[in-house]
């Protein structure tokens, strides 16, 4: 069983997700940490009903990003993860960071990557006016929602969504995506080649 580590700042619905799978075996690994950086992020309390360790790593405590990612390195690799997921995670790690877990830090992001990297995705993707979006998994680079692509799925925009509609039935198909991409990377199933990610059969 691989070992994982979830960061999350916020409302953690893809961490509910995520526990779930794991409770329902269908994830080939357990989540034994889970570290905020938002003392009152839902993802915490949802964490602790389900008897998970969590961690609040408060960026006041540290005086520069670094300082703040080398006390995340260190509980990450005391709890002895092999796998670091990023849900919905509001920091840019540094590159010391991302370089300590090669290949071994991935993402979700709600859109069909390269288009609408960074934080206002949904609403930037409706507005340009495109008429399929969705949800990406990548492995996580030094860049911004650059890394190798995992898994994607797509989203149709309807004529009546408002970002807030379009969000609800992205992250529907993010609570799927998710997990199975989690799942074949600790079953040992992704390859990086390059920039690209070949699933094994
Ligand atoms: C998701 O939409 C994900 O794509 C993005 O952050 C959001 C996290 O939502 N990276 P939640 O905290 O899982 O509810």
């Amino acid at each position: 069983m691989k070992k994982i580590c979830v960061l999350a700042s916020g409302a953690g619905t893809n961490l509910e997700a995520i526990l779930k799978a794991a409770a329902a075996g269908k994830i080939s690994g357990q989540v034994v940490l889970v570290i905020s950086d938002r003392e009152e992020a839902k993802a915490l309390e949802r964490a602790r009903k389900r008897k998970i360790e969590t961690l609040f790593l408060n960026p006041k405590d540290y005086k520069t990003r670094l300082d703040y990612d080398l006390a995340l390195k260190e509980a990450i690799n005391k709890a002895g993860a092999d796998l670091v997921v990023l849900a919905g995670f509001m920091r840019f790690l540094s590159k010391e960071f991302v370089e300590s877990f090669p290949n071994k830090i991935v993402n979700i992001h709600p859109s069909l990557l390269p288009a609408f990297p960074g934080v206002n995705s949904v609403a930037e993707a409706l507005d340009y006016g495109v008429k399929v979006t969705g949800c990406t998994v990548h492995f996580v680079d030094e860049g911004m929602d650059t890394g190798p692509i995992i898994l994607q799925e797509a989203v149709p925009v309807i004529k009546s969504d408002t970002a807030q509609t379009l969000l609800e039935r992205i992250h529907a198909k993010e609570y799927r995506l998710y997990p199975h991409a989690i799942d074949l990377f600790c079953r040992g199933k992704l390859k990086i080649i390059g920039r690209r990610c070949e699933i094994a059969e």
